[in-house]
């Protein structure tokens, strides 16, 4: 297994964001970490590549393997050289991960040169292999160019081509596509799926929509107020879905075929994260609750494989 997660707990403080999160990617495998907002997602993806601390919060307990490596017990120094190099961070806003004030090509030079150790030429050759990689088209041209010069797809090959740069064995795209137009998303997530088939990466790809995950994802885990409450191969999922909170999810499919102005949301809000409802958080918006989920929180129950569900309401697995 590439990386394990197991149970992992995220604190801010006395506050807890995410309990008991499970995951695990294999190599050339896609899993789709897909959720509302605030659903904690992208801490998880910030626990894993190591940079919790730097926004306040600490893993409280549970493990992070990579590579059979416990990331939460290696020291600062040898977690800041392998984050980078070993894993890819891809974020929504490509202009969080550029520099404004430096060509595009430069800072892709400046992530091998870091990691790899090579030469300027040698660098600069990486570069423009990287930006073919990632199908910029013309990359000598593109070299050349700063930020606010390319269009926000083009600004998001670049961060992948970055993220790339160190031959990384895991990459984890965080809502890589939020901030593009719907055919730029499809070209993107074409591109990294590629990428990850090609390559034999593993990848965690961050989503709220349910459409990406079946577009591109080989297993799915469903986050709801910081716990994991579905596990699934995703032709299953969609075939199947176990728990309310994923066949919602899947409810909210956009779908070319629908009227304008008839897409559905899942109706209610998703709790404050400070006044979580007592038994299980999905219960004031689920159709189904009975009194036991006003009661007690469900256990997470693995079935066959790695899927698993946490619903008091699913009697077999
Ligand atoms: N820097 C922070 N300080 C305190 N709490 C935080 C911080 N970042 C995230 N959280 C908590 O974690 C929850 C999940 O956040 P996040 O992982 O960003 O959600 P998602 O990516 O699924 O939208 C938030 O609702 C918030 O309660
Ligand atoms: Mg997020």
């Amino acid at each position: 297994m590439l990386l394990s997660v197991e149970k992992l707990q995220i604190a801010f403080g006395q506050f807890t964001a995410v309990r008991d999160a499970t995951l695990s990617v294999r190599k050339g495998q896609i899993l789709g970490l897909v959720g509302e907002s605030g659903s904690g997602k992208s801490i998880t993806a910030t626990a894993i590549v190591g940079l919790l601390g730097y926004v306040g919060g600490h893993i409280a307990s549970g493990r992070v393997l990579f590579n059979d490596k416990d990331l939460t017990s290696m020291s600062e120094e040898r977690l800041r050289r392998l984050r980078g190099k070993r894993i890819g961070l891809i974020t929504q806003n490509p202009m969080t991960s550029l520099d404004p004030l430096i060509t595009v090509g430069k800072q892709i030079d400046q992530a091998t040169r870091l990691h790899l150790g090579l030469s300027r030429r040698a660098a600069v050759e990486r570069s423009l292999a990287l930006m073919k990689d990632v199908r910029i088209p013309d990359p000598v041209k593109v070299y050349g160019l700063y930020p606010h010069q390319l269009s926000g797809g083009m600004k998001q090959r670049i961060v992948i081509a970055m993220a790339l740069a160190a031959e990384p064995d895991l990459l984890i795209a965080d809502e890589p596509t939020t901030a593009l137009d719907a055919t730029v998303q499809a070209q993107i997530m074409r591109i990294l799926v590629e990428l990850v088939k090609e390559r034999g990466l593993g990848m965690i790809l961050i989503t709220h929509d349910m459409g990406v995950v079946a577009q591109t994802c080989d297993e799915v885990a469903v986050m709801y107020c910081g716990r994991i409450v579905e596990r699934s191969p995703v032709h299953a999922v969609f075939a199947t879905p176990r728990h309310p909170y994923t066949e919602a999810l899947i409810r909210c499919i956009p779908r070319s075929t629908m009227q304008t102005g008839t897409l559905v949301g899942i109706p209610g809000q998703v709790p404050s994260p400070v006044a979580l409802p007592k038994g299980c958080s999905f219960h004031p918006r689920c159709g189904k609750s009975q009194s036991i989920c006003h009661e007690r929180v469900p256990e997470f129950r693995q079935g066959q494989g790695h899927a698993g569900v946490a619903c008091h309401l699913v009697e077999s697995l």
